[in-house]
């Protein structure tokens, strides 16, 4: 038997349709989300991955702002402009794309956010609210959209046995800490396995829910999923294909020729996860203008 594919493109265009509606009664209030992005260097992946962030606010009608810097920007001149971005009230959302250049302390910048326009999740105040169960912090986008796809699917999470493959500060652990939650859409029991887990096959067999992040090609194969398991995969990996024109394709953290044969429900690579980073980034930006403008 085959499982049914979760189409991360479709709900993601709905949650960006639903988020539309709210920009436009938001803006007859006049209040315009407004989202800046931050963009240090050169980095090829980092400037497509900027535009599309760009691109996705302008269609949803929020004020969307990239400001690129150098490479050779320094740590102080990064700083001053995060202090100039916290002051700035047209500005609620802001956002560091990473990995930044070498020579700038990565934790030192994202610190020196406002934890009230952290749309990234990844200021320590937001870890902490999360943990503690407090709505008016932002979560990290792509576990976000990990459970807007697995609600949206038709699937509660309440009390099914929900395993982690992958500690990550920005997948693993707020995953875990997001099923976690006594709150609607979540209550599972959640197990967290990493590259110390011993006898991983016997874990992630028993996931009712498999959210894979391991950040490695095609790790997790058909026989470590239990049969009718709801599989995300996180990853995304390209590896080499000469028949392509590219000379490679994207491929998951998950076998997915197996596992489609096994899960009941599971995420393609790419058009699963990737679609819905996105739209939770936008959606913690029209989260972080109600916040601030209340
Ligand atoms: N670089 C790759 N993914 C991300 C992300 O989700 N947020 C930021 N800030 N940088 C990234």
């Amino acid at each position: 038997m085959s499982a049914t594919i979760i189409d991360g493109n479709a709900i993601g265009k709905q949650v960006r349709a639903e988020l539309r509606a709210e920009v436009a009664d938001m803006r007859s209030r006049g209040i315009v989300p407004g989202l800046t992005v931050v963009l240090v260097g050169e980095d090829p992946a980092s400037q497509v991955y900027v535009r599309m962030k760009g691109k996705a606010a302008d269609e949803l009608g929020m004020k969307s702002d990239t400001l690129r810097l150098p490479a050779d920007t320094t740590e102080a001149d990064l700083l001053a402009l995060v202090d100039r971005l916290n002051a700035d009230r047209a500005v609620h959302g802001i956002l560091i794309q990473l990995p930044l250049p070498k020579h700038i302390n990565s934790q030192k910048v994202l610190f020196r956010m406002s934890p009230d326009k952290d749309v990234d999740g990844f200021h320590p105040v937001s870890v902490g609210r999360l943990v503690i169960g407090d709505r008016t912090g932002f979560r990290p986008c792509t576990p976000a959209g990990v459970q807007e796809l697995i609600l949206r699917s038709g699937v509660d999470p309440r009390g099914q046995h929900l395993v982690v493959v992958g500690r990550s500060l920005i997948v693993g652990r707020p995953v875990a800490n997001i099923f976690l939650q006594d709150a609607p859409g979540a209550n599972a029991t959640v197990t967290v396995c990493h590259t110390k887990t011993r006898d991983l096959t016997a874990i992630t067999r028993q996931g009712d829910i498999l959210v894979v992040a391991a950040g490695r090609p095609e790790v997790v194969t058909g026989d470590q999923i239990k049969p009718g398991a709801v599989v995300i995969d996180v990853g995304v990996n390209r590896v080499e294909d000469k028949t392509t024109e590219k000379g490679y394709r994207l491929v998951g953290d998950v076998k997915f020729s197996e596992a489609v044969e096994v899960a009941s429900l599971i995420t393609p690579v790419p058009g699963g996860v990737g679609p819905m980073t996105i739209a939770l980034l936008m959606k913690n930006t029209v989260q972080a203008a109600r916040q601030l403008s209340a």
